[in-house]
């Protein structure tokens, strides 16, 4: 039996240059940069430019996960993709990205479960490890969400931004990695964050296009309502499965989405919001890539270091929920 934990030795980010402020919106739809700000803490947020794709953004994170844990390309034995906006249904970008890295023809997935995606994807690269057969696993959180919205629903394009980040996994034998992960999902709620004509239910003809079923469609209420109490309930749930109280939580990192939807789970909780990690105002809701660009900024911002213990929680489409306690 191997003692193997996967520690995080690397991140990195990776931001469209081109940055959309509320006041660039108020020109675009009909709403404005008090409303924004008052009902979810965005400011800003980075949209790609049509030179930026999923792949590329995945690419530069990546590199730049990998310079900080100090390995290349020929180094990793995995690469696990969280997106849900590849650049083709087909073929699979966590491929694409595998070529353009120049790793090897290593295993390589994409993991879509919406924003959940990172965090599942970084308790599998966990389990991956400790199973053994695996030394440096690379977990990517990425997302062109701009591409996929309507720019004239204000109900949904002033929440979203772009990004990635990327973290590197390595096999260690000092305690480290995963403590703790609960995932849940609850496919009652399916038709609250839906894309209708993403997938082959609803190939695109002309009236996929007339209806707007080529973007994606948001009850921005209930997802509220689900979002608040599971992030509430997911983090006493790993905290207790981990033998730890809030105390030994050094920083909570939940998924960015609305920062009225982090303050209302804080409070029910009662955990301490000044060890929550908060940057929706610079990014919007990222999807997939908002806990790692999270996690990055905390590294670089010194409000984590190796052997601090995180919470990392995030909640989607699905709907879906996953959140694991991390030993850094
Ligand atoms: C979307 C969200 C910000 C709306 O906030 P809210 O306080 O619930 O607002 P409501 O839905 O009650 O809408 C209030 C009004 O604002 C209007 N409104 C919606 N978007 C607007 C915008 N961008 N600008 C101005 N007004 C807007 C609505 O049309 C509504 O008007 P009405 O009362 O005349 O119908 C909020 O519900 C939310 O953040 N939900 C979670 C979404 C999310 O995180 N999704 C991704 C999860 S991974």
């Amino acid at each position: 039996m191997n003692n193997y934990y996967g520690r995080i030795i690397g991140y990195g980010k990776a931001l469209p240059r081109n940055i959309v402020t509320n006041a660039d919106l108020e020109k675009k739809v009909d709403t404005s940069d008090e409303w924004i700000t008052e009902r979810t803490g965005i400011r800003q947020r980075h949209i790609v430019s049509d030179d930026e794709h999923c792949s590329t953004l995945a690419v530069g994170a990546s590199r730049a996960a990998m310079n900080v844990a100090g390995i290349g390309p020929s180094d990793l034995d995995l690469i696990i993709v969280a997106t849900s906006s590849p650049d083709f249904l087909t073929p699979p970008v966590s491929s694409q990205i595998q070529h353009m890295l120049g790793a090897s023809t290593i295993g390589a997935f994409t993991v879509v479960v919406g924003c959940t995606g990172f965090v599942t994807s970084l308790i599998m690269a966990d389990r991956f490890i400790r199973a053994g057969g695996y030394r440096n696993i690379l977990v990517i959180g990425v997302e062109i969400i701009s591409r996929m919205l309507d720019w004239e629903d204000r109900n949904t394009c002033v929440l979203f931004g772009d990004g990635a980040a990327a973290v590197v996994v390595q096999r260690t034998d000092e305690r480290s990695g995963v403590l703790s992960h609960v995932m849940g999902s609850d496919g009652a709620g399916a038709q609250h964050i839906i894309h209708p004509s993403g997938g082959s239910a609803l190939p695109p003809s002309h009236e996929t296009i007339d209806n707007r079923d080529v973007y994606i469609k948001m009850n921005g209420r209930e997802v509220f309502r689900f979002a608040v109490p599971v992030i509430g309930n997911t983090l006493q749930q790993i905290v207790t499965e981990a033998g730890l109280t809030f105390d030994d939580i050094d920083l909570l990192i939940p998924h960015q989405a609305n920062a009225r939807i982090i303050e209302s789970a804080a409070k029910l909780t009662a955990f301490p919001e000044d060890r929550i990690f908060v940057n929706v105002h610079n990014y919007g809701n990222t999807s997939a890539a908002s806990v790692p660009i999270a996690l990055t900024e905390a590294f670089e911002q010194g409000r984590v270091k190796k052997g601090d213990t995180v919470a990392m929680i995030a909640f989607g489409a699905g709907l879906t929920w996953a959140g694991a306690v991390v030993k850094l």
